[in-house]
């Protein structure tokens, strides 16, 4: 997507002379616009526990760097295989919800262990790595192509009346290595001509959606309104919501779905008032072993001074502000699970399923 009419990813390799992963600092957006340099393993595990990064599928392409990072680094030592074992155990435990995460480190492992010297483990690494950025990529761009005839069928039904869509967090092209997923078919319905107006849930507590969204929507002209979490379902109620689109963290193979907290509230107005609720998610964020979300999926909490505290721009300075008394106690889960009943189709990189076991295997039967 482009930044100030240059294009960009949210993640690349700087190739020529010592390596170098290149991230935009997420930490800093909207108000600042920071590349940041990533040049061994252990700044790519604070990147993305600290979330200078985030976003499931941006999560597996950092992970992917990791461990190619993890391999160099391993590669100085005498115990080149328990060390980068240390490390990639040290990756997958940064962030639990996203399963791009443990996808990618497993994926990555599994290309290394094919080759035997040192200096091809290097060179798989690296190309598996780009690999995984590129299709991360690719397979946005198909959810957009996709996605947009649901939205397209609602415009038409509207008599080409603005499609209004609601979205939760930021499952934008910040959150992959390029597009989005839950943005790419608003994208795609945009550059089309069809008329849309996305709300964007501010997202408490870190606020993804009116950090993020808002900013990744303002710059492609995208016509959009930054609402209160909890202003959804009144929204709702009046007809002012035509279908909702979040991303996922992981989807189990029976189409229960991890989103970002607070996803859960809007599926339940959504079922409510005969809205359709949508979660758009690459084979990447499908735990194929799970077939209970709500049980199974593990659920990040983060820290409390996350809900204690606020961060934003005062007299040209980003600051944090103590919203509540300093040592309140403070419950911050990072996710919670839509179940499938409460979802009306998965926008996937190979076509909309609906939230089944069987319309999952249609479209991977590979994987079941
Ligand atoms: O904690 P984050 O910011 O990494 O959470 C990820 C999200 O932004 C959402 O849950 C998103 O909607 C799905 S990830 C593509």
């Amino acid at each position: 997507m482009k930044v100030n009419g240059k294009h960009y990813r949210t993640i690349w390799l700087e190739e020529g002379g010592s390596p170098c992963v290149k991230i935009i600092d997420q930490r800093f957006l909207p108000h600042q616009f920071i590349i940041e340099d990533i040049t061994n393993f252990n700044q790519m595990v604070v990147a993305i526990k600290d979330m200078h990064l985030r976003g499931a599928g941006l999560i597996g392409v950092a992970a992917a760097y990791g461990i190619y990072l993890a391999i160099l680094e391993s590669a100085k030592t005498d115990s080149f295989d328990t060390n980068l074992s240390k490390l990639a155990k040290e990756l997958a435990e940064t962030r639990p919800t996203a399963v791009n995460l443990i996808w990618a480190i497993d994926r990555l492992m599994a290309e290394v262990a094919k080759v035997n010297s040192i200096g091809d483990k290097i060179k798989v690494a690296k190309q598996t790595a780009q690999l995984i950025a590129d299709e991360d990529a690719d397979s946005s761009q198909s959810i957009g192509i996709f996605g947009v005839e649901i939205i397209e069928q609602i415009s038409k039904a509207k008599k080409g009346d603005v499609v209004n869509i609601l979205t939760h967090c930021n499952a934008g092209w910040l959150a992959f290595a390029d597009y989005g997923t839950a943005t790419a078919p608003i994208y795609e319905a945009h550059k089309r001509g069809i008329k849309v107006h996305v709300w964007v849930d501010e997202t408490r507590p870190r606020n993804q959606g009116a950090s993020l969204t808002a900013w990744e929507l303002l710059n492609e002209g995208v016509p959009h309104t930054l609402i209160p979490d909890n202003t959804g379902g009144h929204l709702m109620q009046h007809g002012m919501v035509d279908m909702i689109i979040t991303g996922a963290d992981r989807v189990t193979s029976n189409g229960d779905a991890a989103n970002k907290i607070g996803t859960y509230l809007k599926a339940l107005a959504a079922a409510d008032n005969k809205i359709p609720f949508y979660i758009a998610a690459p084979s990447s964020s499908f735990d194929w072993t799970l077939t209970d979300g709500v049980k199974q999926i593990p659920i990040e909490q983060r820290h409390p001074n996350e809900v204690r505290y606020i961060s934003g721009l005062s007299n040209r300075k980003v600051e944090e502000v103590l919203i509540c008394p300093e040592n309140t106690p403070v419950a911050n889960y990072g996710f919670d699970v839509t179940p499938a009943r409460l979802i009306t189709g998965i926008i996937t990189e190979r076509g909309v399923c609906s939230a089944t076991t069987e319309s999952i295997r249609s479209l991977y039967p590979e994987k079941f």
